[in-house]
């Protein structure tokens, strides 16, 4: 029998096949079983009837929840369907009967699933979490291939810090002191030297202790470096690379972005053209000195604020109302069930609410007594690109702020050419990039300052000693990038095996 997969049943319809897979769900009514298979490539229902199966009929009474089978029948175009077609079965193989699956169909606390995300990952939303992640990595990779961009890996283990020493793993490295790498940017600056355009992909390490929604210890970062650019040509790529990545995902994961329930329009701002505002620009508008189309910063939080807290009353309301349905003596089995789990739902958008409610107060009086020549903290980021429905370049940094390779601006010499571009809808930033300071005295003066050790950058230093050439590039935050185009609450979905200071396991 012909074992096809469910993404290729377009090519099928009318003929007889067999799909291999894990029943999803099973629904029953008289003499017919609804089988809802997933086989990695996506879901399809499958009609088993009586009176095609004969005896063994009875056998799919044992199909539950992730049992493995092999289903023959007759591809049928449905537009009804998920997918767009069905499976009338003829015949069926059980695999494996699978044992009773802690992950039902109802709500789950977030730390229940991610105690079981070997098992999560199976799950429809996780499932396409993970399509938009593969899309994505591909469409970062035709990008600068078709650029003629060399694809070269920086090592892991390192003996030297990059982006300051305070969240570095140490590692022993046979007696010797080394460090999961934090950023492989040093070693692509090498390899730009020798291929002109490069990017790194690689994983990334940070000993972040703090706990956000946007942070990992273990991610993975996009790192071209090229010769010969400055920053306004940096700027230029990052917009480039970032259009076309979101537009191929559009194009690609149609599906999936709608079991995310993606507002498609959101993302279609990367076709505008990115805002770029100067640090001491941006600083003006988180304060309220300066308005961003018509709108003031602190007066929009003020609204929001107002708005959460009405919002909270409906939802109490609606919860109210509902659980008198759930425990009243008269309403049908299925109301119930459909109003519990509306309550559940209510509850957890609820506890956003209240979440809410407690931040804007402090983002209001972070964004109000905001120093000049600070770090944007998260609320920060998340408060300035509120106001623009796209995203935004924010250029120009004070230089004690930032890494200690970056080129001074000149006239300028307390700044910097750096960019951190932050992603629309409160997400803050996906990419953090700059031009490169070519002076070697100057960087000698640097590495002195941040107290880290000459002799371990020599070897970069060497850069600057033979046909030093100006140079720039960026980092992508690859899980950073899929949690705004999914629009995830937080990170960790992002990625099969999270890591993160609270978790190691699974
Ligand atoms: O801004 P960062 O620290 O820049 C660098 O590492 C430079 N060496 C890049 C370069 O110019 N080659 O990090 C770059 C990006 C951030 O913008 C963010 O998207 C992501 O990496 N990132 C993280 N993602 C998840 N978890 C973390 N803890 C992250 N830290 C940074
Ligand atoms: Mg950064």
């Amino acid at each position: 029998m012909k074992w096809i997969y469910i993404n290729e049943m377009k090519n099928h319809v009318g003929q007889e096949v067999t799909l291999k897979g894990w029943v999803a769900n099973r629904r029953d009514s008289k003499g017919l079983a609804f089988v809802t298979l997933r086989d990695g490539m996506g879901f399809c229902q499958c009609v088993v009837a009586e009176e095609a199966v004969g005896d063994t009929f009875e056998q799919t009474k044992s199909l539950s929840q992730e049992s493995a089978v092999s289903i023959t029948g007759i591809v049928v175009k449905d537009e009804k369907q998920l997918g767009g077609f069905e499976l009338q079965a003829n015949a069926f193989e059980i695999i494996d009967v699978a044992e009773d699956y802690p992950i039902t169909p109802k709500e789950h606390g977030v730390d229940f699933l991610l105690e079981r995300r070997h098992l999560w990952l199976r799950s429809k939303r996780q499932w396409a979490i993970m399509k938009v992640r593969n899309a994505t990595i591909y469409a970062i990779h035709s990008f600068f291939q078709n650029r003629d961009f060399a694809l070269m890996d920086s090592p892991i283990f390192t003996g030297s810090a990059a982006e300051g020493t305070t969240d570095l793993f140490k590692t022993d490295y046979f007696g010797q002191e080394a460090y999961l790498a934090q950023t492989g940017q040093l070693y692509g600056e090498a390899m730009a030297m020798a291929h002109g355009k490069i990017y790194t992909f690689g994983p990334t390490f940070r000993a972040e202790k703090s706990k956000t929604r946007r942070h990992l210890t273990e991610f993975w970062m996009i790192e071209p470096e090229m010769a010969f650019f400055d920053l306004e040509m940096d700027m230029d790529l990052i917009e480039d690379m970032l259009r076309f990545v979101v537009n191929e995902v559009i194009d690609r994961c149609q599906a999936e972005l709608e079991i995310l329930d993606r507002d498609i329009e959101a993302l279609k701002s990367v076709n505008q053209k990115f805002p770029r505002i100067t640090y001491d620009e941006a600083i003006d508008i988180l304060t309220g000195k300066k308005d961003v189309n018509g709108i003031n910063a602190i007066a929009m939080l003020e609204e929001d604020l107002a708005q959460t807290k009405a919002a909270i009353e409906d939802a109490k309301k609606e919860i109210e109302e509902r659980e008198i349905i759930v425990n009243d003596n008269v309403s049908k089995k299925g109301i119930k069930n459909f109003n519990r789990n509306k309550v559940a739902q209510l509850k957890a958008s609820l506890k956003d609410l209240e979440e809410d409610e407690r931040n804007i107060p402090q983002w209001i009086e972070s964004a109000k007594n905001f120093e000049h020549g600070g770090d944007l903290g998260g609320s920060d980021e998340t408060v300035l690109t509120r106001l623009f429905g796209c995203p935004i370049m924010v250029y120009n940094w004070p230089r004690k702020i930032k890494a200690f390779y970056m080129k001074r601006v000149e006239g300028n010499l307390d700044y910097v050419k750096g960019v951190d571009v932050l992603a629309p809808e409160g997400y803050g930033e996906i990419v953090g990039g700059s031009e490169r300071e070519t002076d070697l005295d100057f960087l000698l003066e640097q590495i002195a300052e941040e107290n880290l050790s000459r002799e371990d950058y020599e070897w970069y230093l060497d850069l600057r000693r033979f046909g030093s050439v100006p140079h720039a590039g960026f980092g992508l935050g690859l899980e950073r990038l899929i949690t705004w185009i999914c629009k995830l609450k937080h990170i960790r979905e992002a990625i099969p095996f999270p890591r993160t200071s609270q978790r190691l396991k699974p």
